[in-house]
């Protein structure tokens, strides 16, 4: 499963990745997080 978050800056994108990454692996999923921000 792969799941992309976007957003206005600083809505809390981060802050709902990781609690759903540390969630998911709690549960035996295999997490990876990719923060692709690029600079303007
Ligand atoms: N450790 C912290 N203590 C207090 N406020 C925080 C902390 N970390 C983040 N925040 C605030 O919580 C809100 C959401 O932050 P978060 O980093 O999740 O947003 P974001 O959408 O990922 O931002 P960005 O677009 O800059 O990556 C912001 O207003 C931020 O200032
Ligand atoms: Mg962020």
């Amino acid at each position: 499963m792969k799941l992309s978050i976007c957003g206005k800056g600083g809505s809390g994108k981060s802050t709902v990745v990781a609690l759903l990454a540390g969630e998911a692996a709690a549960r035996g999923y295999r997490v990876l997080v990719v923060d692709s921000d690029v600079f303007p």
